[in-house]
């Protein structure tokens, strides 16, 4: 004969409608307890020591970025495995994308994380490699971008966006805004994207 013991535990799990509540209530305080001390911690919130937010070409340069959907293949965000620091460098610190929005931290790695792909090339590189990849990489299967040549940066577009994200409280002063169209005339789509591509990873911290 088992004698039946009436612990509380038992109480819990033979009974589905109190443990669902008590399920609920475990997760939302596991939640709460990662999520609410980031939101008071200044380094995930804090630029690192030279972040800024982004010159008019290259925030010109990241809106093509996001319009040509690039972050359909490509990461940006070096997490904290020995392979990836070892080929990319330096992990991905927060304080390097305050001024990301949206980030483009993403997860489809069809081609490499692009985090830290500034100055690892020369602008002519990049030129060659978005007018046509197979040029400079035989075996590559991302697509040609060759339109990027002919397409002009609209300068009050640019500066609308810069106006935009300072409302948002991004520190542009009121000369970077004036000075846009002419920090972005008579540049290609072309000479936006690899001034933005050559700007990423530039103030990460070194890999020691
Ligand atoms: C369909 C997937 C795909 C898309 C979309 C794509 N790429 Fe790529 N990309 C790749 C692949 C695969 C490679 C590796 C082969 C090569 O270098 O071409 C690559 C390589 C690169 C590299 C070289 C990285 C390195 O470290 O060697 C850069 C820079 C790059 N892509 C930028 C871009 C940009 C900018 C866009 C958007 C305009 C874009 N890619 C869109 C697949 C893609």
């Amino acid at each position: 004969m088992t004698e039946h013991t009436h612990n509380p535990h038992e109480k819990l799990e033979k009974n589905v409608g109190l443990l669902a509540v008590a399920i609920a209530l475990a997760v939302s305080f596991g939640g709460l307890a990662e999520i609410v001390p980031l939101m008071f911690q200044a380094e995930a919130i804090k630029p690192l020591p030279g972040v800024k937010p982004y010159p008019a070409l290259e925030l010109a340069g990241r809106d093509i970025y996001i319009r040509e959907g690039c972050y359909n293949c490509h990461s940006q965000m070096v997490r904290t495995l020995r392979f990836e620091t070892e080929r990319y460098g330096h992990y991905s610190l927060a304080g390097e994308s305050v001024y990301d929005r949206p980030f483009q931290w993403g997860s489809k790695r069809t081609g490499p994380d692009l985090a830290r792909v500034g100055g690892r090339y020369s602008d002519d590189w990049h030129r060659v490699h978005l007018n046509n990849p197979r040029d400079v990489v035989p075996e590559s299967n991302m697509p040609s971008f060759p339109w990027l040549n002919k397409n002009m940066v609209d300068g009050a577009t640019v500066q609308a966006h810069m106006r935009a994200l300072q409302r948002l409280g991004d520190p542009y002063t009121d000369a970077d805004i004036k000075g846009a169209p002419e920090a972005v005339a008579g540049k290609t789509e072309m000479d936006a994207l690899v001034a933005y591509l050559q700007g990423l990873g530039k103030h990460a911290p070194r890999t020691p």
